[in-house]
Formats: C-alpha cells, structure tokens, sequence
C-alpha cells in the first residue's frame, strides 16, 4: 500500500496548487489511517502464535483495511480521478507518471 500512497502524494500536491484542498485532504486522512491499521497487522502476522483475542483482532484488521480500501478506491474512481482529470494538464499529468515511475 506504501508505494500507492507515495505515487497518489505526487498528484495531491499537484491539486493543492490548484486549489483542492478538501478531497486531498480527506484522501490523506484514509492514507495514514490506512498505514496505522498495516503496522498492527504486521505485528499480528509476525507473531509466531496469537491467542484467542489476538485472532478476534486480527480478524477485525483484516476486515477494517478491507472495509476501507473499498471505500477509499470508491471516493478515488468517483471524485478524485474526475478532479485529476479536471484540474491537471496533459503536461502535468505526464510530470506526475515521471516522478511515480522513479519511486518503483
Ligand atoms: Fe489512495
């Protein structure tokens, strides 16, 4: 997921300099929720054995980051992609393709 949201922060600063504030923002907000929930799952996987309440947990990370994808790649396909599209030129958005291709 790291490397998803490190390409998407090329493209939220891009709509910051156009004046998007509120979507990037809240798209942010999801990412760092998002990286939290990954450090206790990580956690709970390097675990040699978890116990009856650790299983209930990780069942419910699971379930969370899930639950959260979805509603997060909905919010990108319905309002972010359209913004990007809307806000960014084709130069921009080519500066945008460069700079992720360098983060792989
Ligand atoms: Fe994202």
């Amino acid at each position: 997921m790291l490397k998803h949201f490190e390409s998407e922060e090329i493209v939220f600063d891009k709509l910051e300099e156009k004046g998007v504030k509120g979507p990037v923002d809240v798209m942010r907000e999801e990412h760092d929720e998002m990286k939290e929930k990954e450090k206790e799952f990580n956690l709970m996987v390097n675990k040699k054995k978890l116990n009856k309440e650790e299983v209930k947990k990780f069942i419910y990370i699971i379930k969370y980051i899930a639950e959260m994808l979805k509603s997060h790649i909905q919010k990108e396909e319905m309002i972010l992609y359209p913004l990007v599209i809307e806000k960014l030129s084709n130069e921009e958005l080519k500066e945008c393709g460069e700079k992720a291709e360098k983060l792989k």
